[in-house]
């Protein structure tokens, strides 16, 4: 054997003891918890055979509690870059049969490396999570590693994609990673997201809670909102992130990816014409109308269990993707409330970061009325959707429905919130308020006063829908561009988003906006 031979046979040697990982016991643990090891995940994530590993032999410096004599291979962690769909993705997988893959000073700093190379490179971020959290030996060194990330996290806000996907423990100060980010996926089951545990919980304030009803991929996704995405298993988590990525720039000095269509711009979609019930209140799914507008019906909701008299996803307009927010008369009747506007805010905010044009289907009798949305800061959180709307300077199509009354009709992307194009069915009722409630104010004393109260109050009502519910007061002022038939709307779309694909419009530089957090 030649001396060259004899060293690439060591780096073999040194490159196959990496890829172990902890070992085979742990791994064997690993699959028992229901989940893949840290390069299975990768290599189902990326394109065959595109994975390019980095820092396989970093090391920790650790010499508290032993750990010198403790070797880490790889440090717990996987990092590198790839491709998906044969588009550039810098990634790092966590590995927790590696000491738990919890996070010290080398560990951290593989993944700030890749960080920077992506931001760099203008590449998307995608980080899997699966960690004991701060390596509890290195003290300070483990806390700083999380700080140089969450920096980089907010540095590369905006700039490119940013996907968490949590697929084991992620637990302290370590979620803040995933939430300083894009998009967070968790995975049924195996996910758990919490800042202090059950044990802490219980010493504190006596309350008992498991893990996962604490912080699993249900909770996070039907109650707090801080997942994106609900995955039955990692693979469909995978098959999700992908989806995801088919509709995103790599960075945000790229407009988003346009596929070929086969679905026909010109497509009529006749069921639309009796989508709107002839009932005023009756409710109906706002998601039968998306996906009559897409191309082949296709969309990816976000935030699909969260808030959910909101719906907001992505989904293409003759190839080209869009960014859909619409109310769903479904639930809540469509009301705004604080987490519809926090849930549309963000998205919107994204969309605008990334060049994806904005598509607003509105049906909303107002913000939702009461003490405890009062209380809890309606006024404060509202802004944040007038805010995310001004702000964007991305195409903006807004398509009336039905209501767009009071505040929600500004708040839904209203032409003076810089519409680019307002359109409305011949169904829209835009006014300050409902017949009902306007009636009950500007003709009380009418009415009481009346010998029929009941007769003229019918009356009054049928007077003001007749003015205001409608959207021909609105287009006269030139406030709606175009009244359709609904059957014709698609069509109608392409043209708008064709027609303004070379939008520019600029804001003056400065540090930045204080959007009402
Ligand atoms: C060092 C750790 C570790 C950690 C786990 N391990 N977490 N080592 N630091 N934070 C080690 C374990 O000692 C064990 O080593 C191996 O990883 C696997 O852990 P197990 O406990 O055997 O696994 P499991 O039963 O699946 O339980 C997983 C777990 C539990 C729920 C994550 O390990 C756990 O509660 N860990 C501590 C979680 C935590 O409180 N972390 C600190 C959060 S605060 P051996 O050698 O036995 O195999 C934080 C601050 C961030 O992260 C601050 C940012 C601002």
């Amino acid at each position: 054997m030649t001396v060259i031979e004899e060293k690439i046979r060591e780096l073999r040697q040194k490159q196959e003891r990496v890829i172990q990982g902890g070992g085979e016991k742990q791994i064997k643990k690993q699959h028992r918890a229901g989940k893949l090891t840290a390069r299975e995940r990768l290599e189902l994530l990326l394109d065959e055979g595109s994975f390019v590993e980095l820092d396989q032999f970093a090391a920790h410096r650790c010499i508290y509690f032993g750990m010198s004599e403790v070797e880490a291979p790889g440090e717990g962690v996987v990092t590198g870059y790839g491709t998906v769909a044969g588009r550039l993705v810098y990634v790092f997988s966590q590995d927790f049969t590696v000491i738990g893959g919890s996070l010290g000073e080398t560990h951290a700093a593989k993944i700030c490396k890749v960080m920077d190379l992506a931001v760099k490179s203008g590449a998307p971020l995608i980080g899997i999570n699966d960690s004991g959290g701060a390596r509890i030996q290195e003290g300070v060194d483990a806390l700083n590693g999380y700080g140089e990330i969450f920096k980089r996290n907010t540095l590369a806000s905006g700039l490119i994609p940013q996907l968490s996907l949590i697929m084991g423990p992620c637990a302290g100060g370590a979620v803040y990673s995933p939430a300083l980010t894009d998009y967070v996926f968790m995975v049924k089951e195996t996910s758990k997201m919490f800042i202090t545990g059950p044990q802490v919980i219980k010493a504190v304030t006596g309350e008992e809670i498991s893990p996962e009803v604490l912080g699993g991929a249900e909770t996070h996704n039907w109650i707090s909102g801080v997942a994106h995405f609900f995955a039955e298993n990692e693979e469909h988590c995978f098959k999700l992130v992908k989806q995801l990525l088919s509709y995103l720039p790599q960075n945000n000095m790229e407009d988003p990816p346009r596929l070929p269509c086969n679905d026909p711009p010109g497509r009529i979609s006749p069921h639309l014409t009796g989508v709107i019930p002839t009932e005023p209140n009756k409710p109906y799914d706002v998601r039968d109308v998306i996906n009559s507008l897409l191309d082949n019906g296709e969309f990816l909701e976000v935030h699909a269990f969260y808030a959910t008299n909101m719906v907001v996803g992505y989904g293409r307009l003759n190839g080209r993707p869009v960014g859909v927010i619409a109310n769903q008369p479904n639930v809540l009747a469509g009301c705004l409330d604080i987490n519809a506007s926090d849930k549309a805010a963000r998205f919107i905010r994204f969309c605008n970061a990334f060049n994806i044009p904005l598509l607003t289907l509105v049906d909303t009798p107002g913000y939702l009325p009461g003490v405890k949305q009062e209380h809890e800061g309606i006024i404060r959180h509202g802004a944040k959707l007038l805010y995310a709307y001004s702000e964007a300077s991305v195409p903006k199509i807004t398509l009336i429905l039905r209501k767009a009354y009071g505040g929600a009709y500004l708040a839904m992307c209203a032409r003076a919130l810089g519409a680019d194009e307002v359109l409305a069915w011949p169904t829209a009722e835009i006014a300050v308020m409902g017949p009902e409630g306007a009636v009950n104010i500007i003709f009380n004393k009418e009415i009481e006063k009346a010998a029929n109260p009941v007769e003229v109050r019918a009356d009054k009502i049928a007077g003001y829908r007749r003015q205001f519910a409608n959207p021909y007061v609105a287009a006269s002022r030139g406030l709606v561009d175009r009244i359709l038939d609904p059957q014709e709307t698609r069509p109608a779309l392409i043209q708008s988003l064709e027609s303004l694909v070379g939008k520019r419009e600029s804001r003056p530089g400065r540090k930045n906006g204080n959007i009402p957090l």
